[in-house]
């Protein structure tokens, strides 16, 4: 009872911020991401009555019941499963990243669509890659989405328990292989409100959060869907730009504010602004932390990347493309 995958961090095009039930994850609007290719989390399980507890090891660090870690994520993870399979052996996890945990990356998305997969191999689950998608699901909502390769929508879904629910591929990563993203990491430190917090909050007092979710959200949903059809990089890049700053927007004026953005998230919003009005076509989007996703084609991502490098706050590039989905390997971490 033992199963190791990997799954990619995913980048939100059309974010999602806000639930509409908690305990199932259920958001509140559609979304719609781009799985990367080198933004990974490797996880092993393994379910075996020897275990007395669960143990979770996240890059090195043990985390125990009590922990905010494993209480409010892996262990709320763990129980779904048990539930679902009326079996309760405990496990061992081992997972890293070879990414920022936890700073606007995505760690939680490639790690609970990794965990579910190994789980699903691991327990002989037998669930396909739709109700991996909803499993995952439950560790963290944007998981759902890193389970697909490629270009991917989170459908909202109208039912309370779920099951519409789920993530599916728009488009595979031979669709669009010139679509690069070129993150400047301006900050490698944990974010001080966590997104699930964050957005319960811009949920409960944001002045702006009905009018986004009703109005913005599913309009730059369609215009993002066709941009990716016809592959119509300006179209793309404005929505996806636009709909970062309007999910900001929502955060920013939340109670207490949710401002995730540093001195460094600043200069290069201001500068590929800048950029592109000197005929350098790329556009930002920025996810639940100070991170700057800057999209662009694969013929300007090395020139970005070294405008980018040129800034004082900043402490990694990393450029990506899409990528693949969950897998399963036999590269076991114990
Ligand atoms: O799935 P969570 O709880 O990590 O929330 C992700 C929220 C954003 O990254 C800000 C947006 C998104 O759609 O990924």
């Amino acid at each position: 009872m033992k199963a190791s995958s990997t799954a990619n961090a995913n980048i939100a095009l059309v974010k999602y911020w806000g639930k509409r039930n908690k305990k199932f994850m259920l958001p509140q609007t559609g979304s719609v991401s781009m799985t990367t290719e080198d933004l990974q989390s490797h996880t092993t399980v393994e379910f075996d009555p020897k275990y007395k507890e669960d143990v979770l090891i996240v890059n090195g660090k043990e985390y125990k019941k009590g922990d905010e870690e494993y209480d409010d994520y892996v262990g709320l993870f763990l129980g779904v499963v048990r539930e679902m399979t009326g079996k309760d052996i405990k496990a061992k996890i081992v997972s890293n990243n070879n990414f920022p945990t936890a700073a606007g990356l995505a760690s939680s998305a490639a790690g609970f669509a990794a965990l579910a997969a190994a789980v699903n191999e691991a327990l002989s689950l037998g669930l396909d890659d739709k109700q991996l998608s909803m499993l995952a699901r439950r560790g963290s909502g944007s998981a759902t989405r890193s389970v697909h390769a490629g270009f991917v929508e989170w459908k909202r879904g109208e039912e309370e328990d779920g099951s519409d629910c789920y993530a599916e591929q728009l488009f595979p990563p031979e669709h669009w292989p010139e679509f690069r993203m070129v993150i400047a990491v301006t900050s490698k430190k944990d974010k001080k409100v966590k997104s699930r917090a964050g957005m319960k909050q811009s949920v409960a007092t944001s002045p702006f959060y009905k009018s986004w979710a009703e109005n913005v959200v599913p309009n730059h949903i369609e215009a993002v869907k066709k941009a990716l059809t016809e592959k119509n990089f300006k179209t793309l890049g404005e929505t996806a730009e636009l709909n970062a700053l309007a999910m900001h927007a929502v955060a920013i004026a939340t109670k207490p504010p949710v401002v995730y953005w540093n001195a460094g998230t600043m200069d290069i919003i201001h500068a590929v602004m800048d950029w592109r009005d000197e005929g350098l076509e790329c556009y930002f989007t920025i996810d639940g932390g100070p991170q700057v996703k800057v999209m662009c084609l694969e013929k300007d991502a090395e020139e970005i990347a070294k405008r980018i490098k040129e800034f004082d706050n900043i402490e990694d590039v990393i450029i990506t493309k899409p990528g693949s989905g969950i897998k399963i390997t036999d590269n076991h971490l114990f």
